[in-house]
C-alpha cells in the first residue's frame, strides 16, 4: 500500500468512527495525541493554544493573566505572591546549626551549606522564589567556611545578622554587618566564612534558574591561585573597605585601576554595599517627596557605568516614611522583597501579606501591588528584581494607578 492510500485509509477509518460515536473535529486530534506524544511531537488544537490575556489591557485588582492549557500550559511558570515569615524560618536555621555544630564529620561532607531553600509554592518543587531567582537563607556557625569557588549564576548576600562573618571576593575580604548587600558577581572567585564568635545568618541570591534554563549554571572549585592555609580560602589581598573607598564617594570615579574584576563581562567592581551607608542615605532624603508608587527608592548602581550591578539583577532599597501607602503598580519584571525595618504589609494581587523585620516576600511579574508601612516608625525594604534583564531583552513595563484608580503608564 503506498503512502497516499495509507493515508486515506487513515482518513476514511477516523471519518466512521467520528461517525459512529458523533465526536467533533477537535475531539478526534486531541485523541491522536497520546500516540503523536510517544513520537515526541504534538498536534496543535485550541485546547492547548496560548491564552496568556495581554497583561496591560486587563486593569481589574485581581487580573492575574491565565494559564494555557494542555501543553503550552505545562511550560508555563507562573509564581505566587508568597510570604517566608522570620519567626517561621529562624528555628530551621537554628535546628540545622545545632545539627552541624555536633555533627561526627565536617558540615562540608553532608552539605554544602547549612541552609535553607525558598520555594514557591506556584512552582511546583523548584528551589526558586521568582521565575528567575533563588534565594537560600544560610547559617554560618563560628568556624565554618565555604572554600573558594567560582560560578556562572550572579549572587549576592543580603546580612541578616548584627555582624560576623566575612565573604573574600577575588581577594578582597567584605566583613558582613547587618543590611550589607555583598555581590560576588558572575565570574569572581570568593569564599565566605565566620571567624566570629555566633552564628551569622544571611540571605544568598542568585540567578541561578535562569542561567538553568539557559543550560548555562556551572561551578568550579578547582582554585588555581596559592591559597591562603589549607583551609582552601583565597588569601587577602585588599582588607574590608577597599571596593567603597575607590568607588562609594558620589561622582568619583578612580582611573588608576582597571575595573575588570573576575573574568566575565559587564560586572561591577563595587563589592560591598554598606548597610549603614544605604540606610543613611534614605533617611537623610525623608523629607523628599518620593515616587508615588515606591516612596523613597534607590537602586544599587554599577558605579562604573551606571547600570544595574547585574545585567540580570536590579537591587533596590526603598523607606516607607510612617503610615505612607503607595499606590499600586505591576511590572513585567518579578521581585523579592526582604525587610530590614518596621512593620506593614504588602498588597499583592488583592492579598495582604503583613511583614515584619527579616520576612522575605514573593512579588511575581504583572500582578498589581502597593506597600503600606502601618507603623509610626520608619520602613526599610530591600528588593532584587529582573527588571534589569527585562530592560536588556527590551519587555520591561511598569503601570500604575492613580489614586482615581486610572491606570498610568510609567514605562512603556
Ligand atoms: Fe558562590
Amino acid at each position: 500500500m503506498t503512502t497516499q492510500q495509507n493515508a486515506t485509509q487513515i482518513i476514511n477509518e477516523i471519518k466512521e468512527s467520528a461517525q459512529d460515536q458523533k465526536i467533533t473535529a477537535r475531539e478526534q486530534m486531541e485523541a491522536l495525541n497520546p500516540e503523536a506524544k510517544n513520537l515526541q511531537f504534538w498536534i496543535r488544537t485550541q485546547k492547548n493554544a496560548p491564552a496568556q490575556e495581554p497583561w496591560f489591557s486587563a486593569a481589574g485588582a485581581n487580573d492575574t493573566g491565565k494559564l494555557a492549557s494542555g501543553q503550552v500550559g505545562k511550560n508555563q511558570l507562573k509564581a505566587l505572591p508568597y510570604r517566608w515569615r522570620w519567626s517561621d524560618y529562624r528555628p530551621y536555621l537554628e535546628k540545622i546549626s545545632q545539627i552541624a555544630a555536633h555533627a561526627d564529620v565536617a558540615p562540608v561532607e553532608f552539605a554544602d551549606r547549612q541552609s535553607i531553600v525558598l520555594m514557591n509554592p506556584g512552582l511546583t518543587d523548584r528551589i526558586q522564589v521568582t521565575n528567575t531567582i533563588r534565594c537560600s537563607i544560610s547559617i554560618y556557625n563560628p568556624g565554618d567556611i565555604a572554600p573558594a569557588h567560582v560560578h556562572s549564576p550572579n549572587a549576592s548576600r543580603t546580612i541578616l545578622t548584627d555582624n560576623g562573618g566575612y565573604t573574600n571576593i577575588e581577594g578582597e575580604r567584605c566583613e558582613a554587618r547587618r543590611g550589607d548587600v555583598i555581590l560576588t558577581p558572575n565570574g569572581t572567585w570568593h569564599d565566605h566564612g565566620n571567624d566570629g564568635e555566633e552564628p551569622v545568618i544571611w540571605i544568598d541570591t542568585l540567578d541561578w534558574p535562569l542561567m538553568e534554563y539557559l543550560d548555562c549554571a556551572w561551578v568550579d572549585q578547582d582554585f588555581q591561585g596559592a591559597f591562603n592555609t589549607t583551609d582552601r580560602t583565597q588569601p587577602v589581598r585588599h582588607v574590608d573597605g577597599y571596593s567603597q573607598k575607590l568607588y562609594s564617594n558620589g561622582g568619583l570615579r578612580p582611573t588608576f585601576v582597571s575595573h575588570q574584576r573576575g573574568f566575565s563581562q559587564r560586572l561591577t567592581p563595587l563589592f560591598h554595599y554598606a548597610g549603614t551607608d544605604i540606610r543613611d542615605t534614605l533617611l537623610e532624603l525623608k523629607d523628599e517627596a518620593g515616587d508615588p508608587f515606591e516612596g523613597i527608592h534607590m537602586e544599587l548602581v554599577n558605579p562604573v557605568t551606571g547600570e544595574s550591578v547585574f545585567p540580570t539583577l536590579r537591587y533596590g532599597a526603598q523607606l516607607l516614611r510612617p503610615h505612607e501607602a503607595t499606590q499600586l503598580k505591576r511590572e513585567t519584571s518579578s521581585q523579592y522583597l526582604v525587610v530590614l525595618e518596621g512593620e506593614g504589609y504588602t498588597e499583592v494581587n488583592g492579598q495582604k501579606l503583613d511583614w515584619k523585620p527579616n520576612d522575605v516576600i514573593a512579588v511575581p511579574n504583572f500582578l498589581w501591588r502597593r506597600h503600606v508601612n502601618t507603623s509610626d516608625k520608619d520602613a526599610i525594604l530591600y528588593s532584587v528584581s529582573d527588571a534589569a534583564l527585562m530592560k536588556n531583552i527590551g519587555q520591561y513595563r511598569a503601570q500604575g494607578k492613580d489614586r482615581d484608580g486610572k491606570v498610568i503608564q510609567i514605562e512603556v
